[in-house]
């Protein structure tokens, strides 16, 4: 049963590495930072956090179909896979809810084959380049979306 203010927030890979992986592109946060922060805006916006990563694309495929029918929404930082994963895709396009993808970096300032996502094409917004604080923003956007569903 879908839970009405349950939202996913799952990070794909290296994101594990957060904090010690090119913190002068990604930061000095680590991922248990960015979990706290996303806890903090959940219990202010009344939200159910279930904060993921894994390394592996059948994990998060696995975890992304167990949400179809569990969740009001979710924040995804594909990581990698965004350039590359027509099945993280694929998965995100059988989920019902609102999808709100995030890049801490501002991937359309990167390298040519970060500036495609696969992921953006089944994403509800994107939020790119605002470093930690888009996975906060991603909530936000989020919660003011259920209270319009609510309306
Ligand atoms: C990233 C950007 C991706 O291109 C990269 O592969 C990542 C992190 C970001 O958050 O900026 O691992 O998604």
């Amino acid at each position: 049963m879908v839970t009405s203010r349950r939202v996913l927030v799952l990070n794909g890979p290296n994101l594990n590495l957060l904090g010690k992986r090119q913190p002068e592109i990604y930061g000095h946060e680590t991922l248990d930072d960015v979990e706290a922060q996303c806890r903090g805006v959940a219990d202010k916006l009344e939200l159910t956090l279930d904060f993921r990563q894994s390394n592996a694309e059948h994990e998060l495929i696995g975890w992304l179909h167990g949400a179809r029918e569990t969740v009001a929404g979710i924040v995804i930082n594909p990581a990698a896979y965004s350039h590359t994963s027509v099945a993280i895709m694929d998965a995100l396009a059988a989920c019902p809810c609102p999808i709100i993808e995030v890049h801490i970096s501002n991937i359309h300032r990167r390298e040519a084959f970060r500036h495609h996502s696969y992921v953006s094409h089944v994403a509800t917004g994107v939020i790119c380049g605002c470093g930690t604080q888009g996975y906060a923003l991603a909530l936000h956007r989020l919660a003011a979306l259920f209270e319009k569903a609510d309306q």
